[in-house]
Parts: C-alpha cells; structure tokens; sequence
C-alpha cells in the first residue's frame, strides 16, 4: 500500500460521487441525501485522517529536509493552505446540512463543498502528494497508508466535524 495512491483513489471517489448528484432527477430527494450522507461522511472522515495521519508526515519530513540543509521544501506553506482548505470543504457540509435535502440552500452548500474540494484535491495531488512521492521512502508511505486505511474503515459512518486553525495545527506538529 501507499499513502499517496490510497489519497488518490479516495479522491477519485469524491469525484465520482458528486459526479453522481448530476444524474439524479433533482425532485428525488431521498436518493440525494442517502448520496450526500455518504459523500458528506467520506469528505469529513478523509479530511480528518489526513490531518491525523499525513499532514504530520509531511511536516516531519518539511523538518528532515531543513536539518539536511535543503532549503527546497514547501511543506508548512502546503500543510497550511490544506488544513484551510479542509475548513472550507467542511463548511459547505455544515451549510448543507442547515436545509433540506434538494432545497436551494442545501444545493447552496453542496455546490461551495464540491468547489472547496476540487480545488484542494488539485493542490493537494501537486503539492504534498507530490512532495511526499519525491522525498517519503516506501516503508513510510505503506505504514501510514495501513494506519489511514485502518481509520477509514473504523469511521466509515463519519466523524465529528472539527474545523482547525492552520497555524495552530501545525505549531502542535512541529
Ligand atoms: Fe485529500
Ligand atoms: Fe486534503
């Protein structure tokens, strides 16, 4: 396993489910929100593994690379725009969930979610994915891909959604 293949593929996911939203006649409303429920418990649960598990990997290796004299790497700048983003996507969630499923509102919501999202994905994929493949060893990405998966599958339901300070977090992981 790898971290940075198990993060595609969940965003490969993200896509595909709010991809789906598009096909469902917009008056089936209980079709939309059993999609949504499972789309919403995914994007929370993804974005807290991350937080819990590679952000922390990608500060330390930020860290290992400064102490090896290589002043090349980006990784608080890139910690930081994703816990925000991650705030954002999660956000458009609570929003949603404010209305009813289908409403004008809960579109409102859904609609700011899936912008946070496709924006971070692809900031996300080119900046500590990237990072990550270049200078994380192997044994590395499959532990932590083991440890996120493990989560994952525990709070398949969802999790407490916690927004986060980014400075904050990655003082407390620095
Ligand atoms: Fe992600
Ligand atoms: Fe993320």
């Amino acid at each position: 396993m790898d971290i940075t293949e198990l993060i595609l593929s969940d965003h490969h996911e993200q896509r595909r489910l709010f991809a789906m939203l598009d096909d469902v006649d917009p008056a089936d409303t209980g079709t939309l929100g059993s999609l949504w429920e499972r789309l919403a418990a995914m994007l929370e649960v993804h974005a807290e593994a991350e937080e819990l598990f590679f952000y922390p990997a990608l500060l330390e290796l930020g860290q290992r690379r400064t102490n090896e004299g290589d002043t090349g790497g980006d990784e608080v700048d890139e910690t930081k725009d994703a816990i925000g983003d991650h705030n954002d996507i999660r956000d458009g969630i609570i929003e949603a969930g404010r209305h009813e499923v289908g409403s004008n509102g809960w579109w409102k919501g859904v609609n700011a979610a899936r912008e946070a999202n496709d924006e971070h994905m692809g900031e996300e994929e080119h900046e500590g994915l990237a990072d990550f493949r270049r200078h994380a060893g192997l044994d590395t990405r499959h532990r932590i891909a083991v440890t996120f998966a493990a989560y994952e599958a525990k709070h398949a339901d969802g999790v407490k959604a916690v927004d986060k300070d980014p400075d904050e977090y990655v003082e407390d992981h620095s």
